[in-house]
């Protein structure tokens, strides 16, 4: 509900190409911080709970459509303009516009746009005397290409478009973001009025603004921060959005009781949590799912997804935690360590050199140096389960499907290809021969060997010589 208690809806414009992107894929489905722009888009639109989010998007987008289900997309057949765009949606809304819901219109590619920031556009819309249409003003470093709000006896007048701007309005600092609350009603009545006698021959949405004021529709502005709105037109507005959401994850976690040794060094995804007294030292990665709890130690250059870290453990350097990895409490995961869909067991440790893939590490176990867990035979995969205060030795292969018993050890350099009881000692290598003095008579004949076949070259260059 929005200040007036009406009923609200969304429409997200992402039928633009992204032509400037130069990729195979949507413009809106490109991630920011592991999650595509027009997902957390939806995200913070669903924050409002609106009655409908209908996002516009061009034929042939069904990625696009894939991304924003459940909610439904209107398509807009040809690229005529942001007010032909916006009339895309007017069909899916008929049952909100009737009901007297108020619209609001976002962009699909302004990953930055918070939910605060929305609240007060449609607060704005609240009051005795409500503008029938608020727009969201901001003030970029550099307007051109924005269009300017012309502001006229306290109220907005109306929205000059770059390329039809004088001078004197160029020169306005103050700019439209893309973002608009309005009465629906009134806001569908005016855009189908719109015509695209212009510069660019487009259906500009912002000529809404006078035609309004002419019949009565007042129109106001909100205005933000320049970086909520920031648009992602090319891969370097990419790469200034994700440096800039990076930046609000990074201050987030540091207000949190999160030690960040070098804050700008450590990439965090969207959904990253991280309990308090963490630790993470410089170089570490974040990609979705992770799960850290309290007091957990992230060690330099470890990369880490779709994992959960128990209270008290100590993550790398150099490790990488892969999806389905899940450690308890105290576990410690150390350099050239890589877990995947495995389970370890509080306080067991794999500390150096690993592979545990599809596997159940019971706690207390101790992993050694190498020891490899071979899950995959090239066409399905085996788990491995290795019970508790269990030890593997150095350079050893575990053969899934196999297990080694609770308080079992596996001797160092053993592949394991059964099952081994509890408590059992088992070792799979060949035996070692020791032949005494050996070494000298075998370093003698390799010496001879070798002087036989200089012996040869030097009488074949002789008799090429001669
Ligand atoms: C638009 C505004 C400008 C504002 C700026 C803020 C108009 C006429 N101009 O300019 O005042 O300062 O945004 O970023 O509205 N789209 C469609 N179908 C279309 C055209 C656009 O879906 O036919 C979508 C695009 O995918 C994009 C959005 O609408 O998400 C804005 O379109 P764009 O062409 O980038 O508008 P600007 O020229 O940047
Ligand atoms: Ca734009």
């Amino acid at each position: 509900m929005t200040a007036g208690e009406r009923p609200l809806a969304v429409v997200v414009l992402a039928a633009g190409q992204g032509t400037r992107m130069k990729s195979a894929l949507p413009k809106v489905l490109h991630p920011v911080a592991g999650r595509a722009m027009i997902a957390h888009v939806l995200a913070v639109a669903e924050s409002l709970a609106p009655a409908k989010i209908v996002t516009v998007v061009a034929p042939g987008m069904e990625a696009v459509a894939a991304a924003v289900a459940p909610h439904p997309t209107a398509v807009q057949a040809e690229p005529l303009g942001t007010a032909h765009a916006l009339l895309a949606a007017e069909a899916a809304l008929a049952p909100e516009i009737a009901a007297g819901a108020d619209v609001l219109v976002l962009y699909g590619d302004g990953p930055l746009i918070t939910a605060e920031t929305l609240q007060a556009l449609l607060a704005a819309r609240g009051g005795a005397e409500p503008p029938a249409f608020v727009w969201l003003g901001v003030r970029p470093p550099d307007p051109t290409g924005y269009g300017r709000l012309i502001l006229e006896g306290g109220g907005l007048a109306r929205i000059v478009e770059e390329k039809e701007a004088s001078p004197a309005e160029r020169a306005v600092g103050l700019v439209w973001g893309g973002l608009l609350a309005g009465e629906g009603r009134r806001l569908f009545e005016l855009a189908r009025r719109i015509d695209n006698c212009n510069a660019k021959g487009e259906y500009y949405l912002t000529s809404l603004v006078a035609l309004g004021r002419a019949a009565g529709a007042r129109s106001a502005v909100a205005e933000s921060a320049f970086e909520e709105v920031l648009g992602v037109n090319s891969r370097a507005e990419l790469a200034a959005a994700e440096a800039l959401y990076q930046a609000r994850l990074r201050r987030r976690f540091l207000a949190e009781g999160v030690t960040l040794i070098q804050p700008e060094s450590v990439t965090f995804a969207w959904d990253t949590v991280i309990g308090r007294d963490v630790t993470i030292e410089p170089n570490v990665i974040f990609g979705p799912g992770v799960v850290v709890e309290e007091e957990v130690e992230i060690r330099g250059f470890s990369h880490i997804a779709g994992a959960r870290i128990g209270r008290g453990a100590v993550v790398g350097p150099f490790a990488r935690l892969r999806p389905g990895a899940r450690l308890e409490e105290e576990v410690h995961v150390g350099n050239f360590v890589e877990v995947k869909a495995a389970r370890l067991g509080r306080g067991a440790k794999a500390n150096h050199l690993s592979y545990l893939g599809d596997a159940a590490v019971g706690p207390g176990a101790n992993i050694g140096a190498g020891t490899i867990t071979a899950n995959y035979n090239g066409v399905y995969k085996s788990r491995t389960e290795i019970g508790a205060g269990a030890s593997t030795g150095s350079n050893s292969v575990l053969v899934a499907p196999v297990s080694l018993g609770a308080g079992a050890v596996l001797g160092a350099g053993s592949v394991l290809t059964r099952d081994v009881p509890d408590d059992a000692i088992a070792t799979a290598r060949p035996p070692l021969q020791v032949s005494e003095r050996a070494a000298e008579r075998y370093r003698q004949r390799l010496r001879r060997e070798k002087e036989a076949a200089l012996e040869k070259d030097r009488e074949t260059k002789r008799e090429g010589d001669a």
